[in-house]
């Protein structure tokens, strides 16, 4: 996709080159505007390396009168994202001002314009800078709220730039919505990490589960104008994408009931989470001594997929992970068949670099129509990309 960087006159403009980093990574067509200003807080070279194009700031060029067209720019963009947006450049953007090449860009672009405030804390409190974000926001500009923390000026409070990271996920989002994807506008729920089972107060029964290909797909889904209902055990990785809506939980038991009421509300459901098959009958409120021999009873746990099997309605997708050591295909078509699964996603940990804790995965995936189509090694994100694909075609 295009993306126009327009980049102000403000300290979080090193933050910038970051931004476009990202956005140059994920494969976008990266181009800069500057204000004349912005030039005295981070250089036009280091821009236009990373964006690999020259970057833009006057109306034309005085060496040979080249014209920077602001229209054809405001027409090449899929979004314009002005970042930072100084309260000056938020101010003429409320009014129509167009004394720049950056503020005539806006004023003439057709795409969907997302902007990231920096500034400190006072100016940032102002009601004329709340007013003009207001009048921005009403006109159906994308705000990326900045943070509160220690600003340039010493201070601490609200005003600083959202991170790089936060700011890319944002542009995502708004691009998710142009995607072409079958899946646009669709509801998904997920499952992914672990789940830790408690034994008591400081103890619990877990599982190696990363998360990782459960996140993977949630960021594949939401690239692609999903909204992702992401029910995840105890994991760090973060998720920035606003397209994905973010419930914690730890045990099976509280996993299943989120289940339960997220479910019928979906087109449908991933069941990525490693969940716990069994959990301690009960849980001490204090912390177990070590005084010799220990028993401790567990009783099995809900079979969440199994249970969104039986409420899933004829529109609704269900989808399936097996884990498997050994009769890896037949266990696995016996899962598809037990939890009225549409399709199984199966990795074997028998198949080097698949399975938990590894960046790569092998999988094959079981179709209830009796289809199966095995993958190379690839990276979770590459696996996640398939497996999303395969939805987009499942049952045409
Ligand atoms: N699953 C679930 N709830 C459980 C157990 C599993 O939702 N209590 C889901 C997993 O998220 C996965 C699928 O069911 O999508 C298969 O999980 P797996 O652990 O391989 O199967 P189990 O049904 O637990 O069978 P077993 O452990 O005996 O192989």
């Amino acid at each position: 996709m295009n993306i126009l960087v327009g980049i102000t006159g403000g300290i979080a403009a090193y933050k910038t080159a970051s931004i476009i980093r990202l956005l140059v990574k994920e494969g976008h067509d990266v181009r800069a505007v500057m204000t004349p200003m912005a030039k005295q807080f981070i250089t036009p070279l280091t821009i236009a390396t990373l964006c690999k194009h020259p970057i833009l700031v006057d109306f034309f060029s005085p060496e040979n009168g080249e014209w920077n067209s602001h229209v054809s720019l405001g027409l090449w963009a899929d979004v314009m994202l002005i970042a930072p947006a100084t309260a000056n450049t938020m101010a003429k953007m409320a009014n129509g001002i167009a004394d720049n090449l950056l503020l005539t860009t806006y004023l003439s672009a057709r795409c969907p314009v997302a902007i990231a405030p920096s500034m400190d804390l006072d100016m940032y409190k102002h009601p004329a800078t709340q007013k003009n974000i207001e009048t921005l926001r009403e006109r159906g500009v994308t705000i990326i709220e900045p943070e509160d923390g220690e600003l340039a000026s010493g201070l601490v409070g609200k005003g600083r730039m959202a991170e790089p990271e936060q700011i890319v996920a944002a542009v995502d989002a708004i691009l998710a919505k142009k995607s072409s994807s079958t899946l646009n506008g669709k509801k998904i729920m997920l499952t992914a990490g672990p789940t830790y089972e408690k034994m008591d107060s400081v103890r619990f029964i877990g599982n190696y589960s990363s998360g990782k290909m459960g996140f993977a797909i949630a960021e594949e889904l939401a690239n692609r104008g999903v909204q992702v209902e992401l029910i995840a055990g105890p994991v760090q990785i973060k998720t920035l994408n606003p397209n994905i809506h973010r419930h914690n939980v730890e045990s099976a038991a509280q996993m299943y009931e989120k289940c339960c009421e997220i479910f019928p509300q979906t087109d449908g459901a991933i069941m990525t989470a490693a969940v716990a098959d069994f959990t301690p009958s009960e849980c001490a409120d204090h912390k177990i001594k070590r005084k010799g021999p220990m028993t401790l009873t567990l009783n099995p746990t809900q079979d969440i997929a199994g249970a969104m099997g039986k409420m899933k309605k004829s529109d609704q997708m269900l989808i399936g992970f097996a884990l498997e050591t050994n009769d890896e295909a037949s266990n696995a078509q016996h899962k598809l068949e037990s939890k009225n699964l549409d399709f199984i996603v199966l990795n074997s940990l028998n198949d080097k670099g698949a399975g938990f804790m590894h960046d790569t995965n092998k999988v094959t995936i079981i179709d209830r129509l009796g289809k199966s189509t095995s993958y190379e090694l690839k990276s979770k994100k590459e696996v996640a990309k398939d497996i999303v694909n395969y939805m987009e075609t499942f049952g045409e």
